[in-house]
């Protein structure tokens, strides 16, 4: 039987949290989404100069952005209480620019108590966890709720390719359907920005990622 490409994992759990950031210590190719993100809110005047980010990890997205970017504060949602450790050491130079809060991005109702409007909404490996189309899909639509009008969202996160030949776990899907979802929830200026480390024949978990796009 064929591999399923995905990846099973204990963010709750300190060590593994620990060791999950220095395996994923961002290489060249995961360098490159995070200044595709950052060049998309550099060319666009953000309607409000907060930024919150969707599982926020240990941090590596924040940390990069704040120092090309320095008039935003920024939000860092996650469950994990070790990541949101691990990101708070991470970013300690920036002060009160910075703040986490713990929440379930499914379960808990986070988008109903940030303090502020925001301007722009990123994510990073992040959506696929919550494990079906439909949960990712009920995050777009909280997203789209805590928008300002014109503000952005950018996910760059796991897909399926075009033409796999392995099955992929379900939260990892075709970047038609990430289209169609964030289309049907009346985003505007959707499309999909780029595909990387696109791996057919042998895929890791850590290939396939797509960056999309919408607008508020
Ligand atoms: C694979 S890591 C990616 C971290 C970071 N975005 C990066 O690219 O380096 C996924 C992150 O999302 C968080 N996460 C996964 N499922 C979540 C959920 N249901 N609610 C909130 N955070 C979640 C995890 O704790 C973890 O920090």
């Amino acid at each position: 039987m064929k591999k399923i490409i995905g990846a099973r994992h204990e963010f709750h759990d300190s060590r593994y949290a620990q060791d999950w950031a220095v395996r994923f210590d961002p290489t060249p190719e995961r360098l490159q989404l995070f200044d595709l993100i950052i060049s998309q809110l550099q060319s666009r005047s953000l309607p409000v100069r907060h930024i919150l980010e969707l599982g926020i990890g240990p941090g590596y997205l924040a940390s990069r952005l704040l120092d090309a970017i320095t008039n935003v504060t920024y939000e860092g949602i996650d469950f994990s209480q070790p990541m949101l450790d691990l990101a708070a050491v991470r970013l300690r130079n920036f002060g009160d620019r910075v703040r986490f809060t713990q929440a379930h991005l499914v379960e808990d109702y986070w988008e109903r108590s940030m303090s502020r409007p925001v301007g722009a909404i990123l994510s990073t490996w992040a959506l696929h966890d919550l494990g079906s189309e439909a949960s990712i899909s009920a995050v777009y639509r909280k997203c789209k709720f805590i928008l300002s009008p014109q503000a952005i969202l950018l996910n760059g996160d796991f897909i399926k390719p075009e033409g796999a030949t392995f099955k992929y776990e379900p939260g990892r899907f075709p970047v038609k359907r990430h289209i169609e979802i964030l289309s049907d929830l009346e985003f505007h200026e959707v499309e999909c920005l780029g595909v990387f480390e696109l791996e057919l024949e042998n895929p890791t978990p850590a290939q396939n990622y797509a960056c999309f796009k919408a607008v508020r």
